[in-house]
């Protein structure tokens, strides 16, 4: 066991209230809330203010963590921001939360790896304490997808929600709890299935890729769903075998929001009952690297993740990325 753990001491989430239901895309699109409901789960997601961005759904979700932590939030030592929605494509929505928060001094960065963003940043986290550089950090996985959505595109836009869940990682000396473990991977060449073409320095803003709309995701969701539910099955399986884990030995699994059907076919596949597997996809949609955190903080809430409990998190998402994590809480 290593001397010092990266223990996760609060959680917070924040859903911005105005919410989308199947109901209102009948109004526009040519779909209907049986097709959503059965093809992905998702009843509602819940959309952003027009005055409201990531910088802001982050800081509130970030408070509610602090707060949870019971920290004093001058002794954070490093905010990370996990999103691909930033709140400006510069400085980092990482720099804006600090600000609001009103801790100048500390690290804060964003990372970018999509719907795994959370676990990546889990990942670098738990590096910084159990190396001994850092005691508290702050990671929050935000994003405004409303603002990056096509909502002429019927084949995605059904799928996608705002919101923002936060964690405060503590390192604790000789403590039975913390991430044990992370697992981050990822294949280039499948950028093509999941991507936004214009607004970065390839194909930077213009008359032609607004009028193209080329500044909303793309995506190639059958492909996707076929590779979910494999690398789900497989990162599972994986994570089980290099902690010596049955299912017995799971709480729970807080899985990436993608698709009920895609959780349910890899974790019923792996004899998981469905009472182990935490879903609020239905209320919230897809909220990519927010997706996690917010499902955390909902499962404490209601108490079905518990302290002690050992949970096993899993994600994928554009890159194509995917990740994984076990925890011990
Ligand atoms: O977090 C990572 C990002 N998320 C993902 O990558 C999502 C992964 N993919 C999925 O969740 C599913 O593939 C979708 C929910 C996106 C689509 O479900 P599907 O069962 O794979 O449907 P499909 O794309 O194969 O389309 C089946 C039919 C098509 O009609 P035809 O060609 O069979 O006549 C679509 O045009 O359903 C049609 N369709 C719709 N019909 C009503 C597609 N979107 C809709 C819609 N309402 N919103």
């Amino acid at each position: 066991m290593e001397k010092v753990q990266a223990v996760i001491t609060g959680t917070g989430r924040y859903l911005p209230e105005k919410i989308l239901t199947n109901h209102d895309f009948e109004k526009f699109l040519d779909t209907s809330d049986e097709w959503i409901t059965t093809r992905t789960g998702i009843k509602t997601r819940h959309i952003a203010d027009d005055n409201q961005a990531t910088a802001d759904l982050a800081y509130y979700a970030a408070e509610n963590a602090i707060k949870d932590a019971g920290i004093d939030k001058n002794d954070i030592d490093l905010i990370i921001v996990s999103t691909f929605t930033p709140h400006m494509p510069l400085p980092s929505t990482a720099c804006f939360v600090q600000e609001k928060l009103g801790i100048a001094g500390c690290g804060a960065f964003d990372i970018s790896a999509a719907c795994s963003g959370f676990i990546y940043g889990m990942s670098i986290a738990r590096q910084f304490i159990v190396g001994g550089i850092y005691k508290n950090i702050l990671l929050i996985g935000a994003e405004t997808m409303s603002r990056f959505t096509d909502y002429k595109d019927r084949g995605s836009c059904i799928l996608f929600g705002d919101g923002a869940g936060a964690i405060v990682i503590s390192a604790q000396e000789q403590s039975d709890k913390g991430i044990i473990y992370t697992k981050l991977a990822a294949d280039g060449s499948g950028w093509p299935l999941l991507h936004i073409p214009a607004g970065g320095s390839h194909r930077p803003a213009s008359v032609q890729t607004v009028e193209n709309r080329e500044h909303y995701i793309k995506l190639k969701g059958r492909e996707i769903y076929k590779f979910a539910v494999q690398k789900m099955q497989e990162l599972i399986e994986d994570a089980m075998v290099q902690n010596n884990l049955s299912v017995e030995d799971i709480d729970m699994i807080v899985p990436h929001q993608v698709n009920k059907r895609i959780t349910d076919s890899a974790c019923g596949h792996l004899g998981f009952p469905t009472e182990k597997v935490f879903l609020n996809i239905s209320q919230v949609g897809n909220t990519s690297a927010a997706s996690i955190p917010i499902a955390l903080d909902q499962a404490m809430e209601e108490g079905k993740v518990k302290q002690g409990d050992t949970i096993l998190m899993v994600a994928f998402g554009a890159g194509l990325t995917w990740a994984s994590a076990v925890i011990k809480m």
